[in-house]
């Protein structure tokens, strides 16, 4: 007679038949059973779990999403960021859109743009660099600024032309474009993914090309990272000449102007998305002409002359089993429906934003009400609305907690100086890192892709090592014990390797990235950056306490009232003081990089009166690029007072005194050339 315990043993001589080979087979490169045995070794587990059901195990193929990928690719950076784009979701926002570039480029409201409209399809970026008409390097996205090298996975695409012998190819170039599944070569793999763009990355990311040739992945070409001797003027002619030399790109790519054809075309092309053979979440609208895409450049991590125009949500109904607060890095409570597991234009949902209080009050969402949940893309789920009719009279009106459900710190609303309201968001009250929440959050974001990149510190991981009480500080990683970590579960002798060797590898960081790590309240990664460039090394940075004369940051274009006073309090806490002295101490922080050999080096310069075909804002830019600072008023620092139409008398006055350069916009050109 089979028994329960017997059972059980049976299926875990398995499943540590399966973690035996998954160490060796993904840390220790030394398979010793053949991929098919592998394989048969899951199915055999699976079946046992659906035959019995008593039968789990964290370990178990049926808790993980796809194989494991492996974490020792080499990095590279990218010639050229990859970046990301800004999203738009109706005619409001495009309209939106298009006037920012129109301000920036002091365009007339009648002006009219020329789109190049391509589907943005829904897998993995890639980049390709060719040298001389040979694909030498291929890598991925990674955090936008350092790629994993995958060239020998990447080769295994079809798709990808591994020689070019066009005359007309250049000769030093970056191909980007996605790498992809298609829907229907996606059916075979649904057991182990849970879409086509998590199949398309995990098997890109196999130790093994052999591995990714097994898969079907396409590939589109859509843009180009560095591109020596650019001659071209139009995107959608380049994107005439990608096909040309052998690249493939959509079909559906056309060229579009004027707000309300965009529409019209978004309209038509989202009523047939479900009918092309892969997954598109929206358009991409890139401004057609290379010169004035070059001329708008990037605000943050996306460009300003693209935008990407996302279709609407796909939504489900489903019953909200519990309502659970979570506290952010920054002490804000967000309201979490836990809902009975739906699945969502092919996404399984069990968790939907109710963002905050008030959203929860004006929709009067309840505990057991049958709600209707939104998912567009990558965004959260988030609840749209309370089926009213099947609300039983047992749903009790939601009480939002009035104290941290974390440390039982009291709960606030801030108070807005700009809209003069208080915020809908409730925060804890407690300082620096005495509430455990916002501490481990502080740490995840410390070690994210964005900052300290740490990989294998995930967010899993930093709770199991808060958990361990191995850490509650950001400086306490580069304190690990590395022999209590060998003897988790889960872990090995090859993880723990891997790990020690991306901590020491995180601690080569420039200014700006640390500055974003530490997790200061209204300083992001754009406002680090500015920061770090106004203070350029790390000495100037830890010379910040409480005493700390902040007048020169109000000269940093930028950064206002709100960070000044987010960075004021940081600094008035003296735990934070020792965190940052202590990291100082185990990081090799690095000097900002700023760019001083352009022509203007040395200069400053300040702007009044309106200038010609562009925008102060575009002005700045150009004299930063070109090595210029710009000063926020006269005084005797002033290198060049510029003076477009209608100047303020009082600036002009006061460079005269003082006697600072008086020059006009011809003559700023005429510096630069
Ligand atoms: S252009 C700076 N073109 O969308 C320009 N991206 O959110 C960014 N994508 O990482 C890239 N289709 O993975 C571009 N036709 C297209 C695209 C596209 C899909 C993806 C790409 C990128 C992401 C940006």
């Amino acid at each position: 007679m089979v028994n329960k315990v017997s059972i059980k043993k049976f299926y875990l001589d398995k499943i540590n038949k399966l973690i035996k080979n998954d160490e060796l087979y993904y840390s220790k490169d030394k398979p010793k059973i053949s991929d098919k045995e592998y394989d048969e070794l899951k199915r055999s587990i699976l079946n046992l779990e659906k035959q019995y059901i008593f039968l789990n195990h964290k370990n178990s193929p049926s808790k993980k999403v796809g194989f494991k990928p492996s974490k020792n690719f080499q990095k590279q950076k990218h010639m050229v960021p990859m970046l990301s784009l800004s999203n738009v979701f109706n005619k409001e926002d495009l309209i939106n859109f298009e006037k920012k570039m129109k301000n920036y480029l002091d365009l007339s409201d009648r002006h009219s743009f020329e789109y190049s409209v391509e589907p943005k399809i829904d897998g993995i970026s890639a980049s390709l660099t060719y040298k001389n008409g040979v694909l030498v390097l291929g890598l991925s996205r990674g955090d936008g600024y350092e790629g994993e090298v995958i060239t020998e996975n990447l080769k295994t695409i079809k798709d990808i032309p591994k020689n070019i012998t066009s005359k007309d190819f250049p000769s030093n170039i970056e191909i980007r474009g996605e790498v992809y599944i298609k829907k229907n070569d996606f059916e075979s793999l649904k057991e182990k993914f849970a879409n086509p763009r998590n199949a398309a990355s995990g098997s890109l990311r196999q130790k093994e090309s052999a591995e990714t040739k097994k898969i079907p992945l396409m590939f589109i070409a859509y843009t180009f990272g560095l591109f020596e001797n650019n001659k071209f003027n139009k995107q959608a002619e380049f994107l005439s000449y990608l096909k040309k030399w052998g690249f493939k790109t959509s079909k559906y790519n056309c060229v579009i102007s004027n707000v309300d054809h965009l529409i019209k075309n978004h309209q038509s092309f989202e009523a047939k998305r479900y009918e092309l053979d892969y997954d598109v979440d929206g358009l991409v609208y890139k401004i057609n002409d290379l010169k004035l895409q070059k001329r708008l450049g990037f605000v943050g991590n996306a460009p300003r002359w693209a935008a990407a125009h996302k279709f609407s949500a796909a939504s489900s109904f489903s019953k909200i089993l519990n309502i659970e607060i979570q506290v952010g890095r920054t002490g804000a409570l967000t309201p979490v429906a836990k809902v009975k597991p739906v699945n969502i234009g092919g996404v399984i949902v069990s968790n939907a934003t109710l963002h905050n209080e008030d959203e929860i009050k004006k929709k009067d969402i309840r505990v057991g009400d049958i709600v209707k949940i939104e998912r567009a893309g990558d965004v959260i789920p988030h609840v749209i609305s309370v089926d009213l009719s099947k609300r039983s009279s047992n749903n009790l009106k939601f009480k939002f907690p009035d104290k941290c459900p974390s440390c039982g710190s009291k709960v606030e609303k801030e108070f807005n100086n700009q809209t003069k309201k208080f915020d809908a968001v409730k925060r804890c009250s407690s300082e620096g890192f005495s509430c455990e929440k916002i501490a481990i959050e502080k740490i995840k974001h410390f070690v994210s892709k964005e900052a300290l990149n740490i990989d294998g510190l995930g967010k899993k991981v930093v709770e199991k090592f808060w958990e361990k009480n191995f850490i509650r500080y950001p400086q306490d990683i580069f304190k690990l014990d590395f022999k209590k970590i060998e003897n988790l579960d889960g872990w090995g002798n090859q993880s723990v390797l891997n790990l020690k060797y991306s901590i020491d590898k995180s601690k080569k960081i420039y200014l700006n990235k640390f500055i974003f790590a530490l997790g200061i309240r209204h300083i992001g990664q754009e406002n680090a950056k500015l920061i770090a460039k106004h203070l350029q090394n790390i000495k100037n940075f830890i010379k910040i306490d409480k005493n700390y004369d902040f007048n020169s940051f109000t000269n940093i274009d930028g950064i206002g009232e709100i960070q000044i006073t987010s960075i004021k309090k940081f600094f008035s806490i003296k735990e934070n003081l020792n965190i940052v002295r202590d990291l100082s101490n185990y990081l090799n922080i690095q000097n900002e990089i700023t760019n001083d050999s352009g022509k203007l080096k040395n200069l400053t310069f300040l702007i009044t009166g309106k200038l010609i075909k562009m925008s102060r804002a575009e002005a700045k830019s150009v004299i930063e690029k070109n090595s210029g600072r710009i000063l926020s008023s006269v005084s005797k620092k002033l290198d060049y007072l510029i003076v477009g139409d209608k100047p303020t008398s009082k600036k002009v006055n006061q460079a005269k005194d003082l006697g600072v350069k008086i020059i006009n916009q011809t003559e700023l050109i005429n510096l630069l050339n």
